[in-house]
């Protein structure tokens, strides 16, 4: 089987790469990476051997077409992901998600070739803080920022293809993934990263907000058994009931790392920010079998940390310059 991985290079994507080469070695590999802010190159360097890697965007059709055509299937990670950003200058995530989705549509559809989008649990917005109910494959979408519209965007186009012109492609909505080579923009490595380099974490406003947590080989996982058993045209949701508020997940970390639990900053909210997202996974459970491994989320927040307090070489030469954005949105708003 020969698949294109787009977006390979970054954190779910490098992480899915890797496990695939370790648990899959018939399978061939081409990462397809516009190698942006968010990729590390360092993240492959371990199967770089085993892999052809294309540096190009999803939205330029030349080389687009040149990397789908002779594959079996394309997983499609590639995206700009971050919602601060997205607030902040939204263009690239219209650029990429949206339109480049239709041009891996447009390829997939005419070489016929199987598409797996990989899309999140944003697209459906938000649930009140203090209620049962979670997101399924019927939830309407109502997505709140200029990065979950655009997520959703793509999950219509990719509807779209597959009725109109019989595409092979699935869908799947996961929730917020934690684990190693994740950039420090996001909540988790961000916190860890601060307090190994002698900064205070940052709360957004009072840390209520709630997160579903899900260690990314869980997630990969799922993606690989959509692959092997998932129905075509059908979206399946990924989650592993790993509900959590900020405060609760910083306090644990500051905890894991030896640090008073209230040696954070309270920094001002992010513009329309979603209260919380909880998956309910039953459906990708009762019909193809799957089952999240990682339950305990504490034990995945300390290897987490153990991994960035290893690998400074990583993360360290991006961090300051991340930072700094932060710090120039603060005073801007
Ligand atoms: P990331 O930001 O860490 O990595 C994105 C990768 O895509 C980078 O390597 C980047 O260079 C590449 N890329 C960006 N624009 C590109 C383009 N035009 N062409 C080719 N490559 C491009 O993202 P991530 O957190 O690994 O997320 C991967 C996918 O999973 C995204 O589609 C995201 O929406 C989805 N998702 C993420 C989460 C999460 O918690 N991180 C949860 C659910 C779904
Ligand atoms: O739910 C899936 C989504 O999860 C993915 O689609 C996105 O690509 C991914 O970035 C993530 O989105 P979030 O906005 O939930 O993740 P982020 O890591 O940016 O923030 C997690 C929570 O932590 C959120 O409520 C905002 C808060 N936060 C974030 C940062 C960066 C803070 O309190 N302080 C921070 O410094």
């Amino acid at each position: 089987m020969h698949i294109v991985v787009t977006g390979g290079a970054g954190f779910i994507g490098a992480n899915f790469v890797r496990r695939t080469v370790a648990t899959r070695p018939d399978v061939r590999i081409t990462v397809l990476d516009a190698l942006t802010y968010a990729a590390n190159e360092a993240s492959l360097d371990e199967v770089r051997e085993r892999i052809d890697f294309v540096k190009g965007s999803i939205a330029d059709p030349a080389v687009v077409d040149e990397v789908v055509a002779g594959a079996d299937a394309v997983v499609n990670f590639a995206a700009d992901t971050h919602n601060d950003n997205s607030l902040s200058d939204p263009w690239p995530f219209v650029d990429t998600n949206i339109r480049g989705t239709a041009v891996l549509l447009d390829a997939v559809r005419r070489h016929d070739v199987r598409l797996h989008h990989i899309s999140t649990d944003e697209v459906f917005g938000d649930l009140p803080l203090d209620a049962p109910e979670r997101f399924t494959e019927d939830t309407p979408y109502r997505p709140s920022s200029p990065y979950s519209a655009s997520k959703a965007s793509s999950d219509h186009l990719v509807r779209a293809w597959v009725r109109s012109f019989d595409v092979r492609a699935t869908i799947s909505n996961c929730s917020n993934n934690y684990g190693p080579y994740q950039h420090v923009e996001k909540f988790i490595p961000r916190q860890i990263t601060n307090i190994l380099s002698g900064e205070r974490p940052k709360l957004y406003g009072a840390g209520a907000n709630v997160r579903d947590w899900i260690h990314v080989d869980d997630h990969n996982d799922a993606v690989w058994t959509i692959l092997d058993r998932g129905e075509i045209g059908e979206t399946y949701l990924i989650g592993a009931d790993g509900e959590r508020s900020n405060r609760e997940v910083l306090r644990t970390l500051l905890e894991v790392m030896g640090r008073p639990a209230d040696d954070f900053d309270v920094v001002p909210d992010r513009a329309g920010h979603d209260l919380r997202y909880a998956i309910d996974s039953s459906r990708l459970r009762r019909e193809l079998g799957w089952q999240p491994t990682h339950a305990d989320l504490d034990a995945g927040l300390r290897d987490t940390v153990e991994w960035y307090r290893r690998n400074r070489a990583w993360w360290e030469p991006g961090k300051a310059g991340v930072e700094a954005a932060y710090a120039r949105r603060e005073t801007a708003r």
